[in-house]
């Protein structure tokens, strides 16, 4: 198993500039959204993360034809040659689920493994079901697997009981070929659903925004190919912003989009770092005085969950006592044990983690449970006292594009070893 080994890095002021990846949660759906054409998708800025390969794995056992050249991924699905998605696979990647619509729409049968749950919680995919059920499809479980069929899928009017950011992805896909028209209301705004809608019309689907959060879609008989940019990594970015104000050093942020970035920026500003934002890049500054704040996740464009882990790292150094509340997943603090073996302060009731600083930490191994738990650990791991070595390090390399190298750029004393 590899591991990750952060050396006492003495007080290290990280500074430098680095540049961000495309979004590991935009690239997946994307991908998905090649099935329901039989042209050739091109997509650029493709991050080369762990779980891109693995959606290529699955793409290729349902008949897709893909190149990766560098950071740009052309990828055709002419026909279909299996609509299963493995336990193996969809074990290994939550969204596998994303196939599930489109090989409905485009082929009319999925055979789908039921994801279980993970490190971060149950992770249910009833809103998935039901949305696919009110549009025509004939879905049983069997053996931890949805069945899924239908001859041609039919428009609906769905409204999700809560926001799912792939249950929405899920749905607008379907509906993309669905006969007649489809009103989703309640849908997830994440900017990496709002550019899966973007793809698909450039691909011919019929998709408007019709309020807030109201998505209608209108069906086609077909979809084209399409050239489509993947979107910057709001989450890698926002880690290396914190990273920034946690070492009070100086990182310069590029290829990224500051709109994206609004609320973890207000966030990190409470905090006492400086920001200063331009077109596509952002600085940050670290302060020496890191002021504690109440955080509360929620959904787009509230502060992600998938930075809660990364911010409380942060929180740990804060003067005073800060309240994290994640209302997101059911149980997404298995990084705060592994925070505490390094030192810190943490105290998790319910949905809540007290969070008291300033701790000073020092440097211990750690294991690793899901993505972003890995990045807090690097994160925590720059600014211990000693060394720190996080085991799990597969975890990382599903969201993170070269993590160690982004960081050794940056000065930060980090390698990676085997054993
Ligand atoms: C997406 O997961 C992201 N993954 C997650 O990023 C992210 O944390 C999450 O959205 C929330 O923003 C991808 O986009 C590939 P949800 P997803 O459906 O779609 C409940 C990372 O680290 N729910 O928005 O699986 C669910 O239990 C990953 O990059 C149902 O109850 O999350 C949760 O409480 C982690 N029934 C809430 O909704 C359903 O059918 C939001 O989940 C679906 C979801």
């Amino acid at each position: 198993m590899e591991k990750i080994r952060v050396a006492d890095n003495n007080g290290l002021k990280l500074r430098g500039t680095v540049k961000i990846s495309g979004a590991k949660n935009a690239v997946l759906p994307a991908i998905a959204a090649s099935l329901l054409t039989e042209d050739s998708v091109r997509l650029d800025n493709v991050p080369l993360v762990k779980d891109v390969h693995t959606m290529l794995t699955l793409m290729k056992g349902l008949g897709a034809a893909y190149a990766l050249d560098g950071n740009s991924l052309s990828i055709a699905m002419p026909s279909i040659v299996s609509d299963e998605a493995s336990y193996e696979l969809v074990r290994a990647m939550r969204a596998s689920i994303l196939v599930l619509g489109p090989l409905l729409a485009r082929y009319g049968k999925a055979t789908v493994a039921l994801p279980g749950g993970c490190a971060i919680g149950s992770r249910p995919i009833d809103l998935h079901i039901h949305g696919l059920q009110k549009m025509g499809a004939a879905i049983s479980l069997e053996h931890g697997y949805i069945k899924a069929e239908a001859a041609r899928l039919h428009g609906a009017e769905v409204e999700f009981e809560k926001k799912t950011v792939t249950g929405t992805e899920n749905l607008v896909m379907a509906a993309a070929l669905a006969e007649g028209q489809t009103i989703l209301r309640n849908c997830a705004c994440e900017p990496e659903v709002t550019s899966l809608c973007e793809l698909l019309v450039k691909m011919g689907a019929r998709v408007e925004s019709d309020g807030p959060d109201v998505l209608r879609i209108q069906g086609v008989r077909e979809l084209g190919g399409a050239t489509h940019r993947i979107i910057p990594d709001r989450i890698e970015a926002g880690t290396f912003l914190v990273a920034g104000a946690l070492t009070q050093g100086d990182i310069l942020v590029t290829g990224i989009n500051p709109a994206h970035l609004e609320t973890i920026v207000e966030k990190l500003k409470i905090a006492g770092a400086g920001i200063e934002v331009d077109q596509d890049r952002m600085r940050v500054r670290g302060s020496a005085d890191i002021r504690p704040q109440d955080i509360t996740t929620s959904p787009y464009p509230g502060f992600p969950t998938d930075m809660q882990a990364q911010f409380m790292v942060l929180m740990t150094q804060a003067q005073g006592t800060s309240i994290i509340t994640e209302t997101i997943f059911d149980r997404r603090f298995s990084h705060v044990n592994e925070l505490m073996r390094l030192g810190a302060s943490i105290e998790v009731s319910g949905d809540k983690a007290v969070v008291r600083g300033r701790t000073p930490l020092s440097g211990a191994e750690v294991m690793a449970t899901d993505l972003r738990a890995s990045a807090s650990l690097i994160l925590a791991g720059l600014i211990a006292g000693g060394q720190t070595v996080i085991n799990g390090v597969e975890h990382i390399d599903r969201g993170y594009e070269n993590i160690e190298a982004k960081l050794r750029s940056l000065g930060a004393k980090i390698e990676r070893i085997s054993g």
